[in-house]
């Protein structure tokens, strides 16, 4: 049955009249065009449909619209202000941290919710916060690099 579901995404107040059992990554990708937060497994596995929802990393295809309300949800699209990309996008670009860059929304969200709850992880926390995130690509060592780099620089556990 659809309800009426009230949440701030990417800082801006929505109010969304949809069947609140649907996951959050459908409506998303399919009712609001956002498109940066991808599709791989569908089933919590893989990392890539990874969100902030008041700052935690969820996998948001299995977290429904009824889990999101009055909740501040952050997807990729949200993520740079004024212009500026967050520290760990800027990172990600200068350590070269993604190929084809599918699973790189869902490794920086990840990212930003580790260095919110740990501005400082060592590199095997790192790792360990990191392991649910799958990269066919294979940049896991240069993901890990640029989150390095990204808690040493200003604003890095912001989120
Ligand atoms: S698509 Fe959600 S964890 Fe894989
Ligand atoms: S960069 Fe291709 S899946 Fe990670």
């Amino acid at each position: 049955m659809k309800e009426r579901i009230e949440f701030t995404l990417n800082g801006a107040r929505r109010t969304l009249l949809v069947d609140d059992s649907r996951p959050l990554l459908w409506v998303l990708r399919t009712d609001l065009g956002l498109t940066g937060t991808k599709y791989g497994c569908g089933i919590g596995l893989c990392g890539s449909c990874t969100v902030l929802v008041d700052n935690q990393a969820v996998r948001s295809c299995q977290t429904s619209m009824a889990e999101v309300a009055g909740k501040n949800v952050t997807t990729i699209e949200g993520l740079a202000k004024n212009g500026a990309l967050h520290p760990v996008q800027q990172a990600f670009m200068e350590h070269d941290a993604l190929q084809c860059g599918y699973c790189t929304p869902g490794m920086i969200l990840q990212a930003v919710a580790l260095l919110h709850a740990n501005p400082e992880p060592s590199r095997e926390e790192i790792i360990d916060a990191m392991e649910g995130n799958l990269c066919r690509c294979g940049a896991h060592v240069r993901i890990v690099d640029a989150i390095r780099a990204a808690s040493k620089m200003e604003g890095g556990a912001a989120t």
